[in-house]
């Protein structure tokens, strides 16, 4: 299935996750974020229907976030991360290994935007236990600080 950069022609009003906020997202509240560039959103799409979706957007965390698991910077200054912001699957293509395929290239996509700029982390904001386990299950580790709030260094995404 084709992983492409989503824009205002792509069709997402069907689109059905299961989650109404994450619904609601999409078919209603996504295009006015992209039109003030808050955010990039990924589409995975099946001919022309939306199967499913990921976020970008740029945020920061703090070594105070957690001291143990941050000690190596700087304590000093915010420290530059990406934020994985939604992560959906239509449920008529969950449980294919689509979300673990939107992950993977919200990875990448990450890896080559720190060529360009700094960025030390991607940051997720799991929504319930079953979206931590999810995110926990790839590497994902929550900061001590910020309950729901997971973290994965960018220099441990892996090649290839
Ligand atoms: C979470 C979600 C993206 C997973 O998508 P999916 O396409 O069904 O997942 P995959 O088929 O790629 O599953 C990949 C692996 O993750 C596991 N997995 C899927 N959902 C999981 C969950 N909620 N908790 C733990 N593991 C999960 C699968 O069992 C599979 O493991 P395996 O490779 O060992 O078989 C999807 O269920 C979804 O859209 N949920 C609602 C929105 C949501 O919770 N988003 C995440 C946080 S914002």
């Amino acid at each position: 299935m084709l992983i492409t950069k989503l824009d205002k022609h792509h069709q997402k009003a069907d689109f059905d996750c299961g989650n109404e906020a994450l619904n609601r997202f999409i078919r209603q509240q996504a295009g006015q974020l992209l039109k003030r560039n808050e955010t990039v959103i990924y589409g995975a799409v099946d001919k022309d229907r939306l199967a499913g979706f990921y976020t970008l957007s740029a945020c920061q965390i703090m070594q105070a976030d957690d001291e143990a698991l941050l000690k190596k910077q700087s304590p000093h200054s915010p420290i530059g991360c990406v934020l994985l912001g939604r992560l959906a699957v239509d449920k008529r293509y969950k449980g294919k290994g689509l979300g673990s395929d939107l992950l993977l290239h919200a990875m990448r996509t990450v890896r080559k935007l720190s060529h360009m700029m700094g960025l030390a982390f991607v940051i997720v904001d799991a929504k319930d236990d079953n979206a931590q386990a999810f995110y926990e299950k790839y590497g994902f580790r929550e900061l001590t600080r910020c309950p729901k709030r997971l973290c994965y260094a960018v220099k441990d995404i892996p090649l290839g």
